[in-house]
């Protein structure tokens, strides 16, 4: 079985990647629209206000933004932390001006326990003047994580929500039943017990959310050679809450398209885009093999399979 046909893409420069840019359709500035009229799909910098208006050219104003842009700061390694900052600050403002008067933002951010947690309390500090208002402060639990026998283990990924107006919320409703009874309270002369006056026989997700698998490469939906995919089940999570059917989601960080996916199998329409053609590329494959196949992901294959099929053969044996 072949769990990792790929390398990293983003670090791979050599014969791999140079491969399968002769095979994306996009070049940086440019633009994909769906055949079925439904999403767009761009290869374009989150930092350039240019490209952002033209990717949003008669495109009713996104509900919903959900952005996990890169927060490894070795990405950008000769940057500092404020000019991190500064980068998020041009692509929070462009979100901000082409959002709807009522919409929700969404932003996953790393924090490293080395340096001061950075970047999370600048970019927390960062937003406090951008014009959104704070909501909630979501921790999403990992199943693997990283540490040493001296630390707790590092499992943790942050999810923060932000409002612009007064977007709706719908409430969800995670797998788990709820198992505690008792918080007993008089309903119209009744003494009811918490069961009874519940919406729901399962737990709400809260801000903590334990309920998601993270996705490794026995998952149907893995996309191999995308080394930072979110569970779809987590956007998923988010889009319901937060969006209705028909309404815009944007997402400036596209990577393997997990939020395009979710668009698709919840009726929304998607505008997302990644820097790297490679990425944007892998988006456009992912939502055609979905509606080919009915697969979220290449389990023990990949992207690009069937233009690799003989080379990679030949490597395997
Ligand atoms: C953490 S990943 C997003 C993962 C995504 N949520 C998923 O589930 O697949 C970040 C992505 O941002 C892209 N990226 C980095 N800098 C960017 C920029 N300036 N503009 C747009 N995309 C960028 C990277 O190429 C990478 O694919």
């Amino acid at each position: 079985m072949i769990n990792t046909p790929f390398p990293r893409l983003d670090l791979d420069s050599g014969a791999v990647r140079k491969q399968l840019l002769s095979l994306c359709r996009l070049e940086r500035g440019q633009i994909w629209q769906d055949p079925e009229g439904r999403h767009v799909v761009g290869c374009g910098d989150a930092g350039d206000a240019g490209f952002i208006k033209k990717i949003f050219k008669g495109v009713k104003p996104p509900a919903l933004a959900v952005f996990d842009p890169p927060y490894n700061l070795a990405v950008f390694e000769r940057q500092t932390v404020n000019e991190y900052i500064e980068w998020c600050r041009r692509w929070v403002d462009s979100c901000y001006r082409l959002l709807n008067d009522n919409a929700a933002f969404y932003v996953w951010l790393g924090a490293d326990q080395k340096e001061h947690f950075q970047p999370l309390p600048q970019f927390m500090m960062m937003m406090a003047a951008s014009g959104f208002k704070a909501r909630s402060f979501i921790t999403m639990r990992n199943q693997r994580g990283y540490g040493t026998q001296k630390n707790w283990m590092a499992i943790r990924q942050e999810l923060l929500y932000y409002v612009k107006g007064e977007p709706i919320f719908n409430v969800q409703y995670t797998d788990i039943p709820k198992i505690l009874r008792g918080y007993y309270k008089e309903v119209n002369g009744h003494v009811t017990e918490n069961m009874e006056r519940s919406h729901s026989p399962n737990i709400r997700p809260g801000n903590v959310w334990v309920d998601i698998q993270q996705v490794f490469y026995r998952m149907e939906e893995n996309v191999n050679g995308c080394y930072a995919q979110k569970p779809l089940k987590a956007i998923e999570r988010i889009i319901m809450a937060s969006s209705s059917e028909g309404d815009t989601v944007t997402d400036f960080f596209a990577h393997s398209g997990t939020t395009l996916l979710a668009c698709e199998q919840t009726n929304r329409k998607c505008v997302t885009f990644d820097i790297d053609p490679v990425f944007a590329e892998i988006t456009i494959r992912r939502l055609e093999h979905y509606r080919m196949t009915g697969k979220t992901g290449w389990q023990n294959s990949h992207p690009f399979e069937q233009e690799l099929e003989k080379k990679e053969a030949d490597t395997v044996t």
